[in-house]
């Protein structure tokens, strides 16, 4: 049998289950990786527990205060899944409860909530800290990284880097706290899906020099789900355009693109890179497809490979099949499993030190809304 990292899982919502059910299927991963083991459950709503106790037999700790899950002393990681307001106050409590963390964009409500996670981190370095991130584990957005790295696609022309949602399109759904600035932050769009658009380019040392930032609030109030009308002051939309240097000292655009109102678009997420000689570009939208560009003398063709189902650390599935959503997760979890132990791997998770990038980013998009100019990332 595999040996096993004992996890407590702090907020029991969307993103907790998807852990969860990633563990319960690690027997689908062909390769020897340690097994995760939830033992412990927290959330302060006691309905979203009750999937979890009807799933998990190994669950012994079910709690409401998250400090009670921390003084467990066989717990080793931990998954903390909440609304943003918490994340820094949570995730310094776990970290210096000398807990593995798994935790969950933005990694704090804002730059001082992320500034005081990394001061957390610095006092723990035996403790791995991780952002979750799972687009990236994708087989074909693999195979994209491999042909960056490779240098085949030259000169960089413009990366562009997008996630966008179209839930937010129907009026008639009532608020949730992903649409309250006091919970979600005010970086809105930005703060909620800007990690995601993010990961890749900062691995492949893509820093933004500066930005200049198009935001739209668009839909101003929503139902409050109890009859009523709610304010709704997050931003919906948003557009970074940045200038990222390059190795032979010119300059290339770089564009993220977050969107919740974004017609048709369901957890669609995608990047292009276009490079002198050559193009990728991915988009989950087509999993299966790892898009290049082929050059005919003075013409370029967009070509299409099937890239099967050939993920990072090898599953049970054939490779004549097509990988999705719940795989990237299952991906995620066994690449955050080998950074706990040590094991290499081609691509890890975020990093807490890119999230501080991320941070910074962001805090300048707004600044550069705000004050209707470029701003400069230092
Ligand atoms: N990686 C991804 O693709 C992805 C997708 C969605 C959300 N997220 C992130 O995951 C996090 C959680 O989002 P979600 O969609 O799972 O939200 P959710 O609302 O579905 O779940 C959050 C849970 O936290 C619980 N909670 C609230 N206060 C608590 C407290 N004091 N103690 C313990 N539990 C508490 C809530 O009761 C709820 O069950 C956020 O940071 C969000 O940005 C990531």
């Amino acid at each position: 049998m595999p040996e096993k990292i004992r996890f407590g899982i702090i907020g029991c919502g969307l993103m907790g289950r998807e852990f969860a059910s990633a563990a319960a299927r690690w027997c689908h991963l062909n390769a020897d990786i340690p097994e995760p083991e939830i033992i412990g459950i927290c959330d302060t709503n006691p309905g979203a527990k009750e999937w979890f106790l009807k799933h998990f037999d190994s669950i012994r700790y079910d709690e409401t205060d998250y400090h009670e899950l921390l003084a467990k002393k066989d717990i080793d990681a931990v998954y903390c899944a909440v609304p943003h307001s918490l994340h820094s106050r949570f995730y310094c409590d776990i970290i210096r409860a000398g807990k593995h963390l798994l935790g969950e964009k933005p990694f704090g409500i804002d730059q001082k909530a992320n500034a005081e996670i990394m001061a957390a981190i610095r006092e723990h370095p035996e403790v791995v800290v991780r952002c979750s991130s799972e687009f990236p584990y994708y087989p074909a957005c693999q195979e994209l990284i491999r042909w960056i790295q490779s240098g085949k696609l030259g000169k960089i022309i413009e990366v562009r880097s997008s996630f966008c949602h179209s839930s937010d399109m129907d009026l008639n759904k009532p608020i949730n706290w992903k649409r309250m600035v006091e919970i979600n932050g005010e970086y809105g769009c930005m703060g909620d899906l800007g990690i995601h658009t993010e990961h890749v380019p900062f691995r492949m040392g893509w820093i933004p020099k500066n930005v200049s930032a198009t935001l739209s609030k668009i839909v101003k109030e929503r139902p409050d789900g109890k009859g009523g009308i709610a304010e709704c002051l997050t931003w919906d939309n948003a557009t970074l355009s940045c200038m990222v240097d390059d190795k032979d000292g010119g300059q290339f655009p770089m564009f993220l693109v977050t969107k919740r109102l974004a017609p048709g678009a369901t957890d669609d997420w995608s990047l292009e890179v276009d490079g002198i000689k050559a193009s990728v570009r991915f988009s989950s939208k087509d999993p299966n497809g790892f898009w290049y560009t082929d050059s005919w003398e003075k013409e370029q063709a967009w070509c299409r490979l099937g890239i099967g189902y050939k993920p990072m650390i090898p599953t049970i599935t054939g490779s004549i099949f097509e990988f999705g959503f719940t795989d990237a997760i299952l991906q995620m979890w066994a690449a955050f499993i080998c950074e706990i132990r040590q094991i290499e791997i081609p691509f890890g998770l975020m990093r807490p030190e890119e999230t501080e990038l991320s941070h910074k980013l962001q805090t300048a998009a707004l600044q550069s809304y705000y004050e209707k100019r470029v701003v400069e990332i230092k």
